[in-house]
């Protein structure tokens, strides 16, 4: 199929690739021409795994373009997704000055083609129900020609976003044309082993709303999660068997149940404020989401509190080493990562910090500069610390050498935001060890068979 991405970001370039991956023609447009000229020559802008490989890969296969002229682009497809930001405005609710910019951009174009086919316009962002109606009007009000509007929201988790795109749980389309649902259906399924189980048709508003739904969903267990792991904080309980013992229930699973100092990300925070901002237009008052996100920020405070706890509150002058930026592992990504506002809590109270992350150092350069020291190697950034603090479970921190780390720490010191090392081993190893949640060893011990 002849397919046009509009906004070659996580979501945009992602869908490019694995759209061309799968042998269709795909144009990728942007207006970031810094990122246009890497990406023509093959360089992959973000790190996301396997994406660099498939991206050369496709351009070389000349199935995968880069372009700055939207019209081109337009012109040349079939189907023309909208990959566009939806960033929070003023009052928390989704901006949608890109997508309707761009909608009317393309309302304009569509009127300028002679003999057009019908252009199928999908909805990749992220955007509050209701925003497919109003696309439509705008490119409605500049054209005559045929054009249909549907919703497809994109569920891709960054650090696995190909892996996700290649073989999705399943695919969201929101469409009342038969036309639009055989294209969506044929797009797809080859992405899928059990298509017809797997694409589901809706209507756009509750194709819109699925999206949110399950975002706010999934960070709401992050945070009743967090909650219970402080609640056993204070009742000697192990979160770990918590987890464990309420995630073998199958009607609750056991994904998405650690404890830790809460979501961040491009997605979570600002859809679960998005719905609630829908919420209160709509004068309905969604308690549950208000307390999610009371309870992530929260969360990273009250772990800046376990350590200037343990510092008597005298950590002026101490070197903290802070393994961990981004929001996550697998990916450099650090918008809205916790470990903004702990190291803003740190550099506040005077803290020396020096870091280290795999991927998103850069990232955290850009705004915090030369008050934090960047070390190239997790080791090197223990040299001399008084503690060390643990923002992002990295594999690479999971399988360090503990002895090495005792040796380089000035004291045996541990502030384990994520929960990442056994915690009988470190006491065992004589660690000041505090983790979230995990107060006391409890054997998690199952009947022999
Ligand atoms: N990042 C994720 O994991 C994820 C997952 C699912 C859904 N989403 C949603 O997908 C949407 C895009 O998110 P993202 O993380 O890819 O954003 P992003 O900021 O990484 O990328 C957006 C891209 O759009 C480009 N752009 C802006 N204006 C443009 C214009 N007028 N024409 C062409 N390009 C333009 C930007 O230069 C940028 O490259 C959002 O609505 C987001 O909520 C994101």
């Amino acid at each position: 199929m002849r397919i046009a991405v509009i906004g070659t970001g996580y979501v945009g370039l992602v869908t490019g690739v694995c759209f061309a991956e799968k042998g269709n023609q795909v144009i990728c447009v942007d207006i970031d021409q810094a990122k246009l000229a890497r990406l023509r020559k093959g360089e992959c802008p973000i790190y996301e795994p396997d994406l660099d490989t498939l991206l050369e890969k496709n351009i070389a296969a000349g199935r995968l373009h880069f372009t700055d002229q939207l019209a081109e682009a337009v012109a040349a497809s079939t189907l023309i997704f909208l990959a566009l930001p939806t960033p929070p405005g003023g009052d928390g609710a989704a901006d949608l000055s890109f997508v309707l910019g761009v909608s009317k951009e393309i309302g304009k174009i569509l009127n300028q083609l002679d003999n057009p086919e019908m252009k199928v316009i999908v909805d990749k962002s992220t955007v509050p129900v209701g925003t497919a109606d109003k696309v439509r009007a705008l490119i409605a009000a500049e054209t005559q020609a045929p054009f249909a509007v549907i919703s497809n929201p994109e569920f891709l988790r960054e650090g696995f976003a190909v892996e996700d795109f290649m073989k999705p749980d399943r695919v969201v389309v929101g469409t009342d044309s038969a036309q639009a649902r055989k294209l969506m259906y044929d797009l797809y399924a080859p992405y899928c082993q059990n298509p017809q189980g797997q694409i589901l048709f809706m209507d756009e508003r509750s194709a819109e709303m699925t999206k949110y739904a399950a975002n706010s969903y999934l960070a709401m267990r992050i945070s009743f999660m967090n909650e219970i792991a402080n609640l056993c904080e204070k009742l000697d309980a192990n979160v770990d068997a918590v987890k464990v013992g309420i995630g073998s229930d199958t009607r609750i699973g056991s994904k998405f149940l650690n404890a830790g100092i809460g979501y961040g990300g491009s997605c979570f925070p600002k859809d679960v404020q998005a719905l609630a901002q829908t919420a209160q237009e709509q004068g309905y008052d969604f308690k549950i989401l208000k307390s999610v996100m009371q309870v992530n920020a929260a969360q990273r405070l009250f772990f800046v509190e376990k350590i200037k706890s343990y510092f008597q509150n005298q950590l002026a002058g101490k070197t903290i080493a802070v393994w961990g930026l981004a929001f996550k592992p697998n990916t450099d990504d650090i918008r809205e990562a916790p470990a903004l506002d702990i190291l803003k809590a740190l550099l506040e109270m005077g803290v020396k910090v020096r870091t280290h992350d795999p991927e998103a150092m850069p990232a955290i350069e850009r705004i915090f500069g030369k008050s934090i020291v960047f070390c190239q190697d997790p080791y090197q950034a223990l040299e001399n610390a008084d503690a060390l603090a643990i923002l992002t479970e990295w594999k690479v921190f999971q399988e360090a050498d503990l002895n090495r780390m005792a040796s380089l720490l000035k004291a045996k010191v541990i502030f384990d935001g994520r929960n990442i090392y056994d915690l009988a081993q470190m006491q065992a190893q004589d660690w000041h060890y505090e983790s979230m949640g995990r107060q006391k060893v409890v054997p998690l011990l199952r009947p022999q068979a």
